[in-house]
């Protein structure tokens, strides 16, 4: 009697970097960094944790390491994001997100895109931490936003700009940003900003 295994469902991209992940932080090693960024929430299942050093003189990311509890998904998301990002200067990799590492991977599951989200979130901490530490606060952007959806590290000021690039709905503001996609508490709060946003934005035309 043969016995088969599930099938594979992901690219062979996202195989090679979930078996061999790059710029793991090894449990013996000495990372010397100069920040951290942490997002997601052991509860949920997903907690990432990102170290950076910094090339002051070029600023950009000279090295990474990262360590994750997740999912298949959330290892190869983020091990490809520590390559792309590696070499960066700050602001450009600020600007990397969950729709470029999905690129890169070649696809992934519908239902494990909200996984991707955490390497890059855990990334802009990370940067965001740099400039903490440096006393360049006027450079820090999440620090004026406050975390929503703690599985998947979504702020109240991603929740605006996905209802300002046009997300109407709890479900549309999903596809934008993956929000309550893991437990699901964070949805009360999310509709009741939802709403808020849509008013602020929009009572004009909701009127009419
Ligand atoms: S807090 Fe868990 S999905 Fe938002």
């Amino acid at each position: 009697m043969t016995t088969q295994g599930p099938a594979w469902v992901y690219t062979e991209k996202v195989k090679e970097h979930f078996i061999h992940p790059k710029n793991v932080l090894q449990d013996d090693e000495v990372f010397d960094e100069d920040a951290r960024g942490v997002v997601g929430n052991i509860k949920c299942g997903d907690e990432m944790i990102l170290l950076i050093k910094v090339d002051k003189e070029k600023g950009t990311v000279s090295d990474i390491r990262w360590k994750t509890y997740g999912c298949a998904s959330a290892i190869a998301s983020t091990s490809i994001l520590s390559e792309l990002a590696k070499g960066m200067k700050l602001d450009s990799a600020y600007g990397l997100t969950s729709k470029d590492i999905e690129r890169e991977l070649g696809g992934l599951p519908e239902h494990k895109i909200h996984c991707s989200v955490l390497g890059d979130k855990a990334l802009r901490a990370a940067i965001d931490d740099y400039y903490a530490r440096q006393g360049m606060f006027d450079k820090v952007k999440q620090q004026k936003a406050h975390i929503i959806c703690q599985c998947v590290g979504v702020t109240d000021e991603e929740i605006e700009n996905a209802v300002l690039e046009g997300a109407r709905t709890y479900a549309e503001l999903q596809e934008h940003t993956k929000i309550g996609t893991v437990c699901g508490q964070c949805k009360p709060k999310t509709l009741e900003l939802l709403e808020e946003y849509k008013t602020k934005h929009f009572s004009d035309s909701i009127r009419k």
